[in-house]
């Protein structure tokens, strides 16, 4: 059995014993259908701004993806328990791609890292319902002395222990929506491809994670919101979690779910730990910089 180390404690590696859950696959909500291709996103992972059926604007993240083999499951896991534990992500579907598609969609196709082309595989790709759009507009990034404009600021914090907990291995990313009109912001959190160690899954048992945003205040030891999130975390996420594995296109992963699944219901019981240790790792790094 390994051990790893959180802050100044030591841990034992997660166990083996969490139980197999059923799978249920398939969503009530039908499967949605390309009708236009407007713009490739910027970003590592080449999603494509598509209009869909049902008359509405996705941001598709399609498979086999450039980033690697779990990053279509760690969207629609981060996007279910994002959103069950009542912060703002936007929605997610599974959007259909066909030979027909591809056919008259050639913008599909995806570069590959020595310069080559390939193409989505036929199947269901993961769809992010767009953001913006007429009374919308979108900005990527926040400058500090504004950030007293966002509405839901109150999610930043819990959004930095979510990420602690979900092993990220990115910076936390936001799309900021203002209302035409309005200088108020909603913050939604956006590209979970790097949740739960990577898009190989590759988290190392105890450890925090690896990148930082500046995005929320640092925290002290003892900060008594920590310890809510922590309880709110508790509460929700065995059930969210057991509910998302089993929705995730077994096409969107290589490695095994269930041992994610064991690995991250250990990481709950020891968040308080993880917290901590993040939080002497970022004073250690700012201590080390003045
Ligand atoms: N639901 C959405 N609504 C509006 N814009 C979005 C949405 N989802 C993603 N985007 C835009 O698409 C871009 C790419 O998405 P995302 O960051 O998830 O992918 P990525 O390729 O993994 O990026 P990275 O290289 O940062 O890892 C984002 O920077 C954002 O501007
Ligand atoms: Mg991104």
């Amino acid at each position: 059995m390994g051990t790893s180390l959180v802050g100044a404690q030591q841990l034992i590696s997660p166990p083996e014993h969490y139980a197999q859950m059923h799978r249920h696959h398939g969503s009530h909500e039908s499967l949605l259908t390309v009708t236009t291709v407007l713009r490739a996103e910027k970003g590592g992972s080449q999603s494509r701004l598509v209009r869909c059926d049902d008359g509405k604007l996705y941001v598709v993240k399609m498979h086999p993806n450039p980033q690697g083999p779990n990053v279509l499951a760690n969207e629609v896991l981060g996007s279910i328990l994002i959103r069950g534990l009542g912060f703002f992500a936007p929605r997610w579907r599974q959007v259909t791609i066909n030979l027909k598609t591809i056919r008259v969609f050639p913008d599909l196709a995806m570069c590959t890292a020595d310069g080559g082309t390939t193409f989505p595989a036929c199947g269901v790709h993961f769809g992010s319902e767009y953001l913006g759009g007429q009374r919308y507009r979108l900005f990527d990034f926040m400058p500090k002395p504004r950030m007293h404009t966002l509405r839901n600021a109150s999610q930043l914090l819990p959004i930095y222990l979510f990420d602690i907990w979900a092993c990220h291995q990115d910076t936390r990313q936001c799309v900021y929506q203002k209302l035409q009109d309005a200088n108020l912001y909603d913050t939604f959190f956006i590209d979970n491809g790097h949740l739960f160690g990577g898009p190989t899954w590759q988290e190392v048992a105890g450890r925090a994670r690896t990148m930082h945003s500046d995005i929320i205040e640092p925290i002290k030891i003892g900060d008594p919101r920590v310890e809510q999130c922590v309880r709110l975390f508790e509460e929700r996420i065995p059930k969210l979690l057991h509910r998302a594995v089993a929705v995730v296109p077994p096409e969107w992963y290589k490695n095994d779910i269930y041992a994610l699944y064991a690995r991250l219901m250990w990481r709950l019981d020891f968040l308080r730990l993880l917290v901590a240790g993040d939080i002497l790792g970022r004073d250690h790094r700012m201590g080390s910089i003045l």
